[in-house]
């Protein structure tokens, strides 16, 4: 089980620090549930050191697909791993929705992650629209197989999935699990029998209510959580959910 902590914009270096404080003073040392979170940015290095020994991972939100140079604004996956992240967020939908990242960009980025050694986490998810038209499944293939041309299967593969239906995002209307658990299925069948290791979350609405009923799922290896993520006392109760299983 795997159980990420999608902090998105929110609060100042003390907000982060607190929230780090707090999940690193529990006790998850023995645990085999594995627990990343995901500061913004800024507050990525100072979150590293307070995490560092209480088994719990740090990751970028996003990052560039290119490796240096003259990109303003931008952060490479080697600046990331360079102050301590693990992991990295690769097309999550408000990218993809709001900051216009295509197939190829979220492609080249899972690439760009792979090959300095962090663990991208890719974001796959249909829209209400789509959702309504009943075409998640065609949508959630279509955004795996751009990210298998770039990277190959086995390169997919040795990331991590994320299933996050956006009109489950930030909404509080989560999945049925069996509904996330059939676009798993589609997911799992698409990895074929390289991915059967691979871990593929869901994520949308999680919480310490809903989670133990997804979690059980059988092609469900855990969640993405976002508003959730923010209360130390609600994610550590997901994490402990994640941790009977
Ligand atoms: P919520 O848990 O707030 O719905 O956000 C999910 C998400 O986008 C995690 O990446």
């Amino acid at each position: 089980m795997l159980v990420a902590g999608n902090w998105k914009m929110n609060g100042l270096l003390r907000d982060a620090e607190y929230l780090a404080d707090k999940l690193a003073s529990r006790n998850i040392q023995n645990s085999k549930t594995e627990v990343v979170i995901f500061p913004p940015f800024l507050h990525i290095s100072a979150v590293s050191r307070i995490v560092q020994k209480a088994n719990i991972q740090v990751g970028g939100q996003n990052c560039s697909a290119l490796k240096s140079g003259a990109n303003t604004g931008e952060i490479s996956c080697e600046m990331l791993l360079d102050v301590g992240c693990s992991h990295v967020l690769v097309g999550h939908s408000e990218r993809r929705s709001l900051h216009g990242e295509t197939e190829t960009s979220v492609a080249n980025k899972y690439a760009a992650a792979l090959d300095v050694g962090l663990t991208p986490i890719l974001c796959v998810g249909e829209s209400l629209e789509q959702h309504d038209l009943g075409k998640t499944q065609e949508v959630v293939l279509r955004q795996l197989s751009a990210v298998k041309e770039t990277v190959g299967l086995g390169g997919l593969c040795s990331g991590i999935i994320a299933y996050e239906p956006l009109w489950s995002i930030g909404t509080g209307l989560a999945a049925l699990p069996s509904q996330a658990q059939s676009v798993h299925q589609t997911i799992r069948s698409c990895l074929g029998s390289p991915g059967a290791k691979t871990r593929v979350l869901y994520g949308g609405s999680l919480n310490s209510e809903n989670s133990l009923a997804m979690f059980v799922e059988k092609d469900i290896d855990g969640g993405l959580v976002g508003g959730a993520s923010l209360q130390s006392e609600e994610f550590l109760r997901i994490i402990k959910l994640a941790e009977q299983l």
